[in-house]
């Protein structure tokens, strides 16, 4: 059967645009409940200042907390301090942000985009060093909410840098659920091509209900690593119109449907979708969710 790594990026890219705060303990609840139900890969953290980004503090907690043999956990780094944190804390995977505009690079995490470029070069250097997996997202890879449409060759260039710079994974993020699957087929075409599918893999919200069109364009491309959120929790502070991420509950139930190997238990899945609904205190639920109830759970 073929494989597919779900990375599920719930306990970050969900909860970090929460409005209800979660503890450090909760989030590794979840997480736990994600590896439970075989969850391989999981962002687990962000380590950003904790003034633009309250709902992630304590990201050195989760880390502490996490038994790492279970699982490929990650986090997320705006910059070189939040490396260093990251490595004290233990994480064995990072992955810089890159966004494709300046303007969003501004927004997100107050560089240009010649800053943004440099400072995750050196991350992924530092980490590369170190031992520490570097991956590096290129975000608002379709289009960006401050500049419109983005170029495939500014995205073909970036990732060029990320890989030249020795990144072990590239991520192309639809952060905000722009993508149609046209575009998908195009771009991932394009990169898959340049560089191979191995060392790429997407992620997609699922703002305009195209996010599981898309990941299954993208996996027609021969991507066979996909980020998703567990309950289609998400969406990026910094990035107005990102609602939720494309939902793991949803990913899974295609692809298993479909004959790959995720690796993952969808009943057991659902449990971590309903403890998600109890830390945030509000409905979640992928669109399978009535389904998956009424048949399995
Ligand atoms: N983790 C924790 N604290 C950090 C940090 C990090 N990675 N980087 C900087 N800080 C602290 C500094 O120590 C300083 O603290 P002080 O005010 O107590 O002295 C403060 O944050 C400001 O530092 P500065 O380097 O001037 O950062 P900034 O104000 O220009 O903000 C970022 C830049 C990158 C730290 C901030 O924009 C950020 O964390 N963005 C993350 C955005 C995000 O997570 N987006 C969603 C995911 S893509
Ligand atoms: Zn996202």
């Amino acid at each position: 059967m073929d494989k597919v790594i779900v990375n599920d990026v719930g306990p970050r890219d969900g909860l970090q645009n929460d409005p209800t705060e979660t503890t450090p303990e909760q989030r590794v609840d979840l997480i736990n409940l994600l590896v439970d139900a075989g969850v391989r890969s999981i962002e687990a953290a962000s380590f950003v200042s904790p003034k633009a980004v309250p709902k992630m503090a304590q990201a050195d907690k989760v880390f502490s907390l996490l038994d790492q043999s279970r699982c490929e956990f990650s986090a997320l780094v705006p910059n070189m301090k939040g490396y260093e944190l990251a490595k004290s804390a233990g994480a064995r995977s990072i992955g810089v942000v890159l966004s494709a505009t300046d303007t969003m690079n501004r927004k997100n995490i107050n560089m240009s985009l010649d800053q943004a470029t440099g400072v995750c070069i050196d991350v992924i250097k530092a980490a590369s060093i170190d031992h520490v997996t570097p991956r590096a997202y290129i975000a608002v890879a379709v289009e960006c909410p401050y500049e419109g449409s983005v170029d495939a060759d500014d995205i073909h260039a970036l990732t060029t840098r990320m890989f030249d710079a020795g990144a072990a994974e590239v991520i192309i993020a639809d952060t905000i659920g722009a993508a149609n699957p046209l575009q998908v087929k195009s771009l991932f075409t394009r990169l898959v091509s340049a560089f191979g599918a191995r060392a790429l893999s997407a992620h997609f919200h699922d703002t305009r209900a195209m996010a599981l069109a898309n990941a299954w364009q993208a996996m027609e491309c021969g991507i066979r690593k996909l980020d998703a959120s567990i309950g289609g929790l998400g969406g990026c502070p910094f990035a107005p119109g990102a609602s939720g991420n494309l939902a793991t509950e949803d990913l899974v139930l295609m692809l298993n449907q479909a004959g790959f190997d995720t690796g993952i238990d969808i009943v057991k899945l659902m449990q971590a979708v309903k403890f998600a609904e109890k830390i945030v205190h509000h409905p979640v639920g992928g669109k399978v969710r009535p389904y998956l109830e009424k048949n399995l759970a």
